[in-house]
């Protein structure tokens, strides 16, 4: 009770975290609901969740894989046991020999249960790297420039704590993943400010656009600090060319922004383009060569993010990895990664995991192939129902513009559809405006997100209700 007899309000929490108490964005609560409920022949009422970027059409091969069924596993263990047992009849100790020898998943070392590296342990650093610049890199990755933690959102979160103070500014390319809100702002309080351009075939900002946001931003008392870009783009699908990420990094690199490339998407392109990924680590050499940048700058200030929650779908093992040459950087994940790090467990599974090159090449291959046929059963729906949409060729989105189906050009009027698409057809989408688009009317559609058959009925109800709403506004002289 307060002084008035009143009911006095108290707050549990600091300023902090009763910011975060409220998800980043309304459509959370949706994408709540519909995972509690989702549809399947059993549920015919339950919801299409097309909201959540998560890609669940390959993972019964790295389960496979992880769970050590396939045949080389099974002689490899069986290996593994003959030496144990020689080992042990002789009076050898087994454990000194079993990073060598253990080549099962989950079969871990002894030492599982200690801390390790909080920047990550030896092994899997080895692989990732491996890996990244076998797969998609383009350039020589050294195990000792990654930072190992707990997904690429942990990474993000750790990134802004080093790199900006409360109240600086984070340049992105208009539309963006939703959840860039929570990792900067609710966390770091950093401000996410957003560009957005205006070429809508191609969605490519120009360097006046930038230069644009960044003064506007000054003018505010914002100071940019950082160019986040995503590529493949989340939630376009689309990759940028090599010459807009040289320009692009030039300007950045020339302004004394860190540049972040989130490149969680990389090994998920798919489709014919006519640009292929380039990672940002090699336009900044290639940027050095050509004497643009000089070669002290973009050590210190060009950094990667890539993790396995979306190539891989393993989301659910929370890794992700911070590429950077960055030594203060790299001296700091040293001990705040702490705060993040992979157990020992998961590490040591994804090293002998990501250790059989022949398994990472089948396994990129096949996801690929899995994608493009899911988002090509997606795109031929839209056509026949004449719904317009951005061509993707990567990542697991697709952005359907459906602006002719709004009242008004309004966000209010964005949400109601949202509302309407989600109880007639109980498809959830990601709503544009969340994506922070500045024009209403836009939507993304995860379809890597549920089997082909799932996705066959929910494109069918969804073209069903375009074919329908656009039937009624044309009745209603509309
Ligand atoms: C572009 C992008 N970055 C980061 C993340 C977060 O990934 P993680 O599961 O590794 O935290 C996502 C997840 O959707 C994403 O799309």
């Amino acid at each position: 009770m307060d002084d008035n007899g009143g009911e006095q309000e108290r707050n549990w929490l600091s300023r902090r975290g009763s910011k975060a108490l409220t998800p980043f964005s309304p459509y959370i609560e949706a994408v709540k609901k519909a995972k509690a409920s989702e549809w399947s022949l059993g549920n015919p009422d339950g919801f299409f969740l097309m909201a959540r970027a998560e890609n669940t059409l390959s993972f019964e091969l790295i389960h496979k894989k992880m769970n050590g069924s396939t045949s080389r596993g099974i002689n490899e263990g069986m290996l593994y046991m003959l030496f144990s047992l020689v080992f042990s009849m002789i009076g050898w100790q087994v454990l000194p020999f079993t990073n060598l020898i253990l080549l099962e998943c989950r079969e871990t070392p002894i030492t599982v249960g200690l801390y390790s590296d909080f920047r990550g342990g030896e092994r899997l650093c080895r692989a990732i790297a491996r890996m990244m610049e076998r797969t998609f890199m383009g350039v020589e990755v050294n195990s000792t420039n990654l930072c190992i933690s707990s997904g690429v959102t942990a990474v993000l979160d750790l990134f802004f704590f080093a790199t900006c103070d409360q109240g600086d500014g984070c340049l992105i390319p208009a539309p963006y993943f939703p959840a860039f809100d929570n990792d900067m702002q609710i966390r770091n309080e950093v401000i996410p400010l957003p560009v957005q351009p205006k070429d809508t075939n191609t969605y490519i900002p120009t360097i006046e656009e930038m230069e644009g946001t960044m003064v506007a931003a000054a003018e505010r008392g914002i100071k940019a600090k950082v160019l986040l870009i995503t590529n493949p783009g989340n939630p376009l699908g689309t990759l940028y060319p090599e010459s807009t990420l040289k320009e692009l990094l030039v300007w950045a690199v020339n302004h004394g922004l860190h540049v972040l490339s989130d490149e969680i998407y990389a090994n998920s392109k798919f489709g014919p383009s006519t640009d292929e990924f380039v990672s940002i680590e090699q336009v900044a050499q290639a940027a050095v060569a050509q004497n643009l940048v000089s070669a002290e700058d973009v050590k210190n200030l060009v950094h990667t993010a890539y993790g396995m929650s979306k190539d891989f779908g393993m989301n659910g093992f929370r890794v992700g990895c911070l590429h950077t040459k960055c030594e203060e950087l790299l001296t700091f994940w040293q001990n705040m990664g702490m705060f993040a790090a992979v157990s020992n467990d998961t590490q040591h599974a994804l090293a002998v995991m990501l250790e059989d090159d022949e398994f990472v090449d089948s396994y990129v291959s096949e996801n690929k192939r899995r994608l493009k046929k899911s988002y090509e059963l997606l795109t031929s729906h839209l056509e026949a129902a004449q719904v317009k949409y951005m061509p993707a060729c990567a990542a697991m989105f697709c952005w359907l513009d459906l602006r002719t189906l709004l009242e008004v050009p309004t966000f209010q009027a964005e949400d109601n559809l949202w509302k309407e698409i989600m109880e007639v057809t109980k498809i959830v989408l990601t709503p544009g405006g969340a994506c922070h688009y500045a024009e209403p009317g836009f939507f993304r559609a995860c379809y890597a997100s549920m089997s082909p058959d799932c996705l066959e009925v929910a494109c069918a109800r969804l073209a069903d209700f375009v074919t329908r709403k656009r039937r009624k506004r044309k009745a209603n002289g509309i």
